[in-house]
C-alpha cells in the first residue's frame, strides 16, 4: 500500500473516529458498515413515522429547530442553545434565574406555555473532545476538538413525549485553532449529532394488551445535522468540508476523496456491542479522565494545559474548586442516566462496564484517575479468565498507558475496550501483527493499527514488547 493509501485510509478511519459523522462509514476492507444514502433516506422516513417527525416525504428537509418544538421546547432555537452559557441553560424558568434573553423576543413565553420548565430538564457541559482531532498533525499545528452537550428531557406532552422519548442528546462539534480559547461568542457548530432514547426498550410484556402496550421501538433514534450557521439542517453524510480542512493536508495533493458516512448504521457500531446489533445502541460514557490524561506533558495536547485551557470548559483549572465541582456533577449524572440507560439495553455491552467503572471511581472523588486505577475488573469482563490490569506491574502501567494514548480513542468503543486486559491479551497476536504487518497484510486497507497516526518508533517497540509478555488467553 502506497504511503498516500496509508494516509488516505487514516483519513477515512480518523473520520469515522471523529464521531462527528453520519455513519459509521468504514471503506472496502473493513467490516465496520458504513451504510449508504438510501439506507440513511429510509431510516429517516421510518423514523418520521414512528415518531411524528414531520412526514416521511418531507423529513429530509426538517431541521433542529423543529426537533426541538418537536421535544416541547418551542421557543428555544438552536442559535440559543449554543449561545448561552450552560449555566444560563439549566436555571431557565427558574425565578432565580435572572434576565435570560433568547433569540425570539416571545421565545421564553413561548417556551414556558408548554408547562414549567423542571431542574435537570435540561443538562449542559462543554469539554475537550480529543476524540474528534486528528493526531496526524504536527502538534504545534494540531487544532483541537471541543463539544457542548445538551441533555434536554422530553417535556411531558410533547409529540416526542407522546411517541415514548425520554431523553434527546445532543453534541454541538468545534475546532480550535492551536492556542485559542474555545466557544468564542458567535462560533458555531459544524455538525451536531443527536440521540433520541427511548423507552420502548426492551419491549414490554409482549402480550401486553390496552393502553400501556408500548410499539417496539430502538433504544435510540439517531439524528444528524449540518452546519448550525447554515440553519442546521438534517444531514445524511458527513459535511465534508470540515475534512477538507482539518484532513486534507494528509491525502498528500489527491483531492479530498472523503467517503460519506450515514445514519444509523456508524452511530451503531460505536454505541453497541460488536458486531452492532442494529436499534440496540447505548450512549457512550464521558471520560473525563481520559480527557485529562491527553493533556500531560508526555501526551498529545500539552499545550491546553499550559495554556490553561481547562479539560471541562466550566469547571476551570482548579480540580478542587466549587465551580468544578459544579461542572464535574453535571458530567457525573450524565454518566449516571447512561449507565441506567445501559443496564436496561445492554447491560453486558464493554460501554456498560466502562461507565460502571468510571462511577464507582468517582463516587469519592472528582479527581482525575491515571489509567492503571480504571481497569475493567474481572466481574465485569463477562467469560474468560478475568485478567486485570494491576497497578504493581510496571509492565501493566506502562503498556496500558500506551494503549490509552495511542487506541482507546477507537477502542474504547469499538470492538474492544483497552481497559479490559483479558480482551487485549486474546488479542495478543493480532495486535502484534496489526501493529508491524508484513507487506502483504499492509496491503489489506484499515488491516494496520492504529489507522490514525505513525507511532514514534520507540513507543511502538514497547507496544510490541509489551504485547508480545501478556499471557496467553484462548482467542
Ligand atoms: C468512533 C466511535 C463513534 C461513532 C462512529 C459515533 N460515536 Fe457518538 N460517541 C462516541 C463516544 C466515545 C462518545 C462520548 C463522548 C466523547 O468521548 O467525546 C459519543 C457521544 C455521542 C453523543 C452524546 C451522548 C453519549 O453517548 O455520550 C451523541 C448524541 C452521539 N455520540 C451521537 C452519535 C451519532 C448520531 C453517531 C452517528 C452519526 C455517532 N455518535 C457515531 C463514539 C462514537
Ligand atoms: C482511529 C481509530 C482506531 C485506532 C486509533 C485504533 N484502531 Fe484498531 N481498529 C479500528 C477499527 C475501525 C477496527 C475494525 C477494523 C476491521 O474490522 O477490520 C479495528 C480493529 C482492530 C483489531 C481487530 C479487531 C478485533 O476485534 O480484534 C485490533 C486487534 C486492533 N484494532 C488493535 C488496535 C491497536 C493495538 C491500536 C493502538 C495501537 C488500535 N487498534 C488503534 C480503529 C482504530
Amino acid at each position: 500500500m502506497s504511503r498516500i493509501t496509508v494516509l488516505a485510509r487514516a483519513v477515512q478511519v480518523l473520520a469515522v473516529c471523529a464521531a462527528l459523522l453520519p455513519g459509521t462509514g468504514l471503506a472496502a476492507g473493513v467490516t465496520l458498515p458504513n451504510g449508504s444514502p438510501e439506507k440513511a433516506t429510509e431510516y429517516y422516513k421510518k423514523l418520521s413515522k414512528t415518531l411524528g417527525i414531520r412526514t416521511p416525504d418531507t423529513v429530509l428537509s426538517t431541521n433542529l429547530d423543529e426537533v426541538l418544538a418537536w421535544l416541547g421546547y418551542r421557543g428555544l432555537a438552536t442559535v440559543d442553545l449554543e449561545n448561552l452559557s450552560p449555566e444560563a441553560l439549566m436555571c431557565l424558568g427558574a425565578p432565580t434565574c435572572g434576565d435570560v434573553k433568547l433569540s425570539s423576543p416571545t421565545g421564553l413565553s413561548q417556551l414556558l406555555q408548554q408547562g414549567p420548565l423542571r431542574p435537570g430538564d435540561i443538562l449542559v457541559s462543554r469539554f475537550f473532545a480529543p476524540k474528534i482531532t486528528n493526531v496526524a498533525e504536527a502538534p504545534e499545528k494540531r487544532s483541537v476538538g471541543f463539544r457542548k452537550l445538551i441533555r434536554l428531557k422530553a417535556r411531558e406532552g410533547s409529540e416526542a413525549d407522546k411517541h415514548f422519548i425520554e431523553s434527546a442528546t445532543l453534541i454541538f462539534n468545534y475546532v480550535t485553532k492551536p492556542n485559542e480559547a474555545p466557544f468564542a461568542p458567535g462560533v458555531r457548530s459544524f455538525n451536531t449529532q443527536l440521540a433520541l432514547v427511548s423507552s420502548g426498550y426492551p419491549r414490554p410484556d409482549p402480550s401486553c394488551r390496552g393502553e400501556d402496550c408500548r410499539p417496539l421501538l430502538d433504544s435510540i433514534y439517531w439524528m444528524d445535522f449540518g452546519a448550525s450557521g447554515q440553519g442546521a439542517k438534517l444531514s445524511l453524510q458527513l459535511d465534508a468540508s470540515f475534512d477538507a480542512r482539518g484532513l486534507q493536508p494528509l491525502q498528500a495533493g489527491k483531492p479530498a476523496g472523503i467517503v460519506s458516512y450515514y445514519v444509523p448504521d456508524g452511530c451503531d457500531s460505536c454505541h453497541g456491542d460488536p458486531p452492532p446489533r442494529l436499534g440496540r445502541g447505548v450512549l457512550n460514557e464521558l471520560d473525563t479522565d481520559h480527557w485529562f490524561d491527553r493533556v500531560a506533558p508526555t501526551d498529545d495536547f500539552p499545550q491546553l494545559a499550559k495554556n490553561g485551557i481547562p479539560v471541562l470548559t466550566d469547571g476551570g483549572n482548579d480540580q478542587t474548586s466549587a465551580q468544578f465541582a459544579r461542572a464535574f456533577d453535571v458530567i457525573r449524572q450524565l454518566n449516571k442516566e447512561y449507565a441506567e440507560m445501559q443496564a436496561r439495553v445492554n447491560p453486558k455491552s464493554f460501554h456498560a462496564a466502562a461507565t460502571t467503572t468510571w462511577l464507582r471511581l468517582h463516587e469519592q472523588t472528582r479527581q482525575h484517575r491515571p489509567p492503571i486505577e480504571r481497569a475493567i475488573a474481572p466481574a465485569l469482563q463477562g467469560p474468560g479468565p478475568g485478567l486485570q490490569w494491576v497497578r504493581s506491574s510496571s509492565e501493566d502501567v506502562e503498556l496500558l498507558g500506551l494503549l490509552n494514548r495511542y487506541c482507546f480513542r477507537c477502542h474504547g468503543s469499538i470492538r474492544f475496550s483497552v481497559f479490559n486486559k483479558t480482551e487485549v491479551a486474546r488479542r495478543r497476536l493480532d495486535i502484534r501483527m496489526r501493529l508491524r504487518p508484513k507487506p502483504a497484510q499492509a496491503e489489506i486497507e484499515g488491516y494496520q493499527m492504529p489507522p490514525d497516526r505513525e507511532i514514534p518508533p520507540a513507543d511502538l517497540e514497547r507496544l510490541v514488547t509489551l504485547v508480545n509478555n501478556l499471557p496467553r488467553v484462548p482467542e
